[in-house]
């Protein structure tokens, strides 16, 4: 199995640019669906989660092809409408094809996508929402059969923001019969990108990016082509590891605006950061100062996605630093590593105490998940000595290439076959 080796102590300069976002282009790419016709995505990451999403694609009739990271989908003739178990147990956000093949073909089998490493991850309030728009939901522990005669505009009030369930309704909604409101609706950043791909494509949407969205089902769309925006999580985590490891960079990328809460903590610990309409600069030359306390919220909050990240710089910082949780139960699966590691932090539920430590040692460790892989990577710039960071394939899903893009910065990281 491939790892990433990394010898740390190196200060990070220079500039590189951001890969194009995974958590925008995976619902792009079910929405591709709706239409019987031609999708092209432009600045589309090569990662594995996207890998994944065009297995499915293709095993439901799509053609998908590559130009460098250029995508195009043809859902001219959908197949099936049966979803096969394997593709959505290799990536819980498969789910996501729930609303657009019930949108394209007023039926869906899919299996259950069950748990995943950072938390139980269920899928009620998306089954539920979907109930609303006249859709018959059946549902065993592995197999969710839904149909439908007449999808129907709905009055949908989520109990929780949750970002799959917005994001299902929306796909569904764009070609139901009427009007459908989703109140208390996911406000992330990806979702503003969903509706904005789907209007240019010809939906009717409103409201994105606010906790009321309003959706007018259409009857057709049409092909086009869509520039995907930079990944918001893998600026944070290129910010993060700066913060770590000293040193001045400008990272390139549309998504400057979308990480105010990550760019508010960075600036506690002591960075200096720019912010330009597509470029952010960050220079720091002192050890980070803790922070007295990070929770995790919903968009515009401090993401979950940035948590493990973060950890790992706060484990040489100044003081004590207090996170807090909130979003996903197991998501501290990093700690035990970065113990290895020398980082002193004590998790009792949903809190991590972090006491910063003079120096972490470079130790061989583990991703066990996506981000907490990414937060293992960082640890490894930071630390003395060599790092050997195995399970690589959690990180290759949201990174198209870590090593090179750290290495392109002056980091001594590479990724190895073995
Ligand atoms: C998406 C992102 C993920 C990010 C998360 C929160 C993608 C592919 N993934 O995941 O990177 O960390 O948003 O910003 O875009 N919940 C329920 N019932 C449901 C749905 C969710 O209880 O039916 C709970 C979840 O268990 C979790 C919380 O709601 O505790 C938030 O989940 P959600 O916003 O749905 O996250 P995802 O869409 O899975």
């Amino acid at each position: 199995m491939a790892f990433i080796e990394v010898i740390g102590g190196r200060h990070l300069q220079g500039e590189i640019p951001i890969q194009g976002s995974k958590n925008a282009v995976l619902p792009i790419l079910a929405a591709s669906i709706l239409h019987n016709g031609i999708t092209r995505i432009k600045n589309c990451p090569k990662i594995i989660d996207v890998y994944h999403m065009i297995k499915l694609l293709e095993s439901i009739g799509c053609i998908v092809t590559w130009e460098q990271n250029g995508l195009t989908i043809d859902a001219t003739e959908i197949n099936y409408n049966s979803v096969d178990k394997k593709y959505v147990s290799s990536m819980r956000s498969s789910i996501i094809l729930l609303g657009s093949l019930l949108g394209r073909n007023r039926s869906v089998t899919i299996s259950y996508p069950g748990g995943c490493a950072i938390g139980a991850r269920p899928i009620d309030l998306h089954l539920k929402a979907i109930k609303e728009m006249n859709v018959e939901v059946i549902h065993n522990e592995d197999i969710i059969f839904c149909s439908t005669s007449h999808l129907t505009g709905a009055k949908i009030v989520l109990s929780m923001p949750s970002v799959g369930a917005t994001e299902n309704v929306i796909l569904a909604a764009v070609k139901a019969d009427g009007i459908t409101i989703i109140d208390n609706a996911a406000m992330e950043p990806e979702i503003t990108e969903l509706c904005l791909f789907l209007n240019k494509m010809g939906a009717r949407i409103s409201g994105a990016g606010s906790k009321t969205i309003m959706i007018e089902g259409v009857e057709k769309f049409r092909d086009i082509e869509y520039t995907l925006v930079s990944d918001r999580i893998v600026m944070g985590t290129y910010l993060a590891a700066v913060a770590g490891t000293g040193g001045c960079v400008t990272l390139r990328g549309n998504c400057c605006n979308e990480n105010g809460a990550v760019i508010d903590t960075l600036r506690t610990m002591g960075c200096r950061i720019g912010v330009g309409k597509d470029y952010i600069n960050i220079c720091s030359n002192q050890l980070p100062k803790a922070v007295p306390l990070i929770e995790t919220e919903t968009y515009p909050g401090f993401p979950t996605d940035m948590q493990s990240q973060i950890m790992s710089v706060l484990t040489i910082a100044e003081g004590t630093s207090l996170i807090i949780e909130n979003i996903f139960e197991s998501r501290y699966k990093i700690v035990n590593e970065l113990a290895k590691m020398g980082a002193d932090i004590c998790v009792s539920d949903k809190a991590a105490r972090v006491k910063g430590v003079n120096a972490l040692t470079g130790a061989n460790v583990t991703a066990c998940e996506l981000r907490g892989g990414a937060g293992l990577v960082i640890a490894g710039l930071i630390a003395n000595g060599t790092s050997r960071i195995s399970g690589i394939e959690y990180i290759e899903r949201g990174y198209e290439n870590i090593s090179k893009d750290l290495a392109n910065l002056g980091a001594d990281i590479r990724r190895v076959e073995d």
